[in-house]
């Protein structure tokens, strides 16, 4: 129209950069920073803005690591970052509490979103956090924390939104996944094993929190929470970790046509929900079982989808910083989820199902005093707990010395099992501690 005037054009608030601080630069957030750099334009063409690294904390400014950071703000207190007119926040700084805590915590109490791969803290914190994150409007990714690369959360909390999900278990700690692996096609003891994993950079600060189960308990109990809609329960997790496992009972399994696997396992009854981290012997021919190295894979039972598995690296700076980077994107693009596919304040407890009311079968590896008699004691230990034997081998023979009994027994509740073993342990004739391993059938 002659005359009028021509609109004013707005400039987008989405063509503004996303500003971005990382707090914690060691090989997760230093790989962030450069998968960032790396992929400037895909991913400033993906979610519509550039992704800039307005700020980072960590605790040596004079470390090289390899990727430069002049462009960025530095700051000595990881804190200052929730402070700074940032649109987001990685933590990769680690621990359940201490900094890492204070910094998500102010972060999102000031409505500055949080990307974190840290599952501790989310396994501790994850219900409190998610109501701080709702409460100023800001968005809270733990993408990374759970499998690495593998985007199970996302499945989680999206894909499988529409489902009932009965139960979710795993391969959950690449390094456990890798010291398995590793054992039984070389033959190389736990040590060497687990330190070649730690070598490639697989495993936590402390690897105790990975081959005792811990890491592999925190994620199981950030997927029981996504899967089941309750507040995340790491405390009421059963965790043993791998450390015990010995070449021989690694023998043992393949001679019995089983893998050992660190698996977690959370399922939903109707009595409550049982989450456990253990060693299970899996049948061989499962394809959980043939899921080896530092890889992770997280099997979802749903009402509607059915069975689906996700499955990749578990660990490592390459798959965190990718899983961590998808977070950030979806940020970006405005994406605002509750953390926990339910609104905290909707999400719900349930009774935590002991192990000791897990019913199936078990390995037991015992080593007896060859002669006469002994088997017919430990049996009548199973008799007298009713605890029915599927099969038992004898080894060797060394009279008067000791020698290796393996048996597997049928399905049995837990209880029953540990009663017999603890009566077989007083045997005379039987030396050390019975070894028990789960069966897990799936
Ligand atoms: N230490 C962990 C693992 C790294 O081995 O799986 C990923 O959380």
């Amino acid at each position: 129209r002659p005359g009028a005037r021509p609109p004013r054009r707005r400039r987008s608030p989405v063509t503004r950069p996303f500003r971005i601080g990382v707090a914690g630069l060691g090989t997760v957030g230093a790989e962030v920073v450069k998968l960032l750099r790396d992929r400037r334009d895909l991913l400033a063409a993906r979610c519509g803005r550039a992704l800039d690294v307005a700020a980072v904390s960590a605790r040596d400014r004079g470390r090289d690591r390899g990727v430069p950071l002049d462009d960025a703000e530095w700051f000595d207190d990881a804190c200052a970052l929730a402070h700074r007119r940032l649109d987001a926040v990685v933590e990769t700084i680690g621990g359940a509490d201490g900094v890492a805590f204070d910094l998500v915590s102010q972060a999102l109490d000031r409505g500055v979103g949080v990307v974190t791969a840290n599952k501790a803290l989310i396994a501790l914190h994850g219900a409190g956090l998610a109501e701080r994150a709702e409460k100023s409007g800001a968005p809270l990714g733990f993408e990374a924390a759970v499998a690495g690369g593998v985007p199970v959360v996302k499945a989680l909390r999206e894909g499988l939104a529409a489902n009932r999900i009965e139960r979710v278990y795993g391969i959950l700690n690449g390094t456990c996944n890798f010291v398995l692996t590793d054992m039984r096609k070389t033959g190389r003891a736990f040590d060497a094993a687990l330190a070649e994993a730690q070598a490639l950079g697989y495993a936590e600060a402390d690897p105790a929190l990975d081959i005792d189960g811990v890491d592999a308990a925190h994620k199981l109990a950030i997927l029981a929470s996504l899967a089941f809609g309750t507040r995340v329960d790491f405390g009421s997790v059963f965790v043993e970790g791998v450390r015990a496992i010995e070449p021989v009972d690694i023998a043992w399994a393949e001679e019995l046509g089983y893998r050992i696997k660190l698996l977690g396992i959370a399922e939903r009854r109707a009595d409550g929900l049982s989450q456990r981290v253990h060693p299970c012997m899996v049948p061989r021919e499962l394809p959980i079982a043939a899921v080896d190295g530092a890889d992770n894979a997280v099997a979802v039972e749903s009402d509607r989808a059915g069975a689906t598995v996700c499955e990749g690296p578990g660990a490592g700076a390459g798959p965190t910083a990718s899983a961590v980077v998808a977070d950030l994107l979806d940020h970006a693009r405005g994406l605002r989820l509750p953390a926990f596919s339910l609104p905290a304040a909707g999400l719900g407890t349930a009774p935590a199902i002991p192990v000791e009311r897990r019913r199936g079968a078990y390995y037991v590896r015992l080593a007896v005093s060859d002669r006469p008699g002994v088997i017919a004691d430990i049996a009548a230990c199973l008799r007298d707990r009713s605890v029915s034997m599927e099969s038992l081998v004898q080894r060797g023979r060394e009279a008067g010395g000791v020698v290796p009994v393996v048996m597997t027994t049928h399905a049995v509740e837990e209880a029953a099992m540990r009663a017999a073993l603890a009566d077989i342990a007083r045997l005379d004739s039987v030396a050390g501690a019975p070894r028990l391993i789960r069966i897990e059938s799936l």
